[in-house]
């Protein structure tokens, strides 16, 4: 599996993670709740940044430079952090909800601008074999296993 596949596999968790969010910013004035969407927020997505950053942004690297898609990328990511860490730290209902719904604003179209140039730029500048290789990386810093010979076959 590519890595850009299993990044994009990431991105569909996390939106069913920004629908329950926004759900809970209409329903919810419970501040301890919030806090905790939050909290689970914040480890999800700062995981998702890191595989990012450590596995695929420096591939790019050479083909894209440090300015351009790339910086925008990581200066979104900091941002997010800065709003992450804001709406950990806030008290206030009314202004954790406003921290959150910029935060899910951010982060709905940073992920847009990922799948829609940046994981393209990468299937088109790194190659689908090197993705793969790249692919296995992300697999284990996921502890996920990846199937080989098709185990399931009936024989
Ligand atoms: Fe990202
Ligand atoms: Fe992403």
């Amino acid at each position: 599996m590519k890595l850009t596949d299993a990044l994009r596999g990431e991105h569909a968790v996390l939106y069913d993670l920004f629908a329950h969010l926004d759900e809970a910013i209409r329903t919810r004035d419970d501040g301890t709740h919030l806090r905790g969407a939050v909290a689970v927020l914040a480890r999800l997505l700062v995981a998702h940044a890191r595989i990012e950053e450590e596995l695929l942004f420096p591939r790019l690297e050479p083909h894209l430079g440090r300015a351009g898609p790339l910086a925008v990328m990581r200066d979104e990511h900091s941002k997010i952090d800065q709003l992450l860490d804001a709406a950990g730290t806030e008290t206030e209902v009314a202004a954790l909800k406003e921290l959150l719904s910029q935060l899910l604003q951010l982060a709905r179209s940073h992920f847009s601008k990922e799948e829609s140039v940046l994981f393209d730029m990468a299937e088109r500048f790194i190659g689908a074999d090197a993705l793969t290789e790249m692919g296995a990386h992300w697999a284990t810093a996921r502890n996920v296993a990846l199937g080989g010979q098709g185990c399931l076959a009936t024989h």
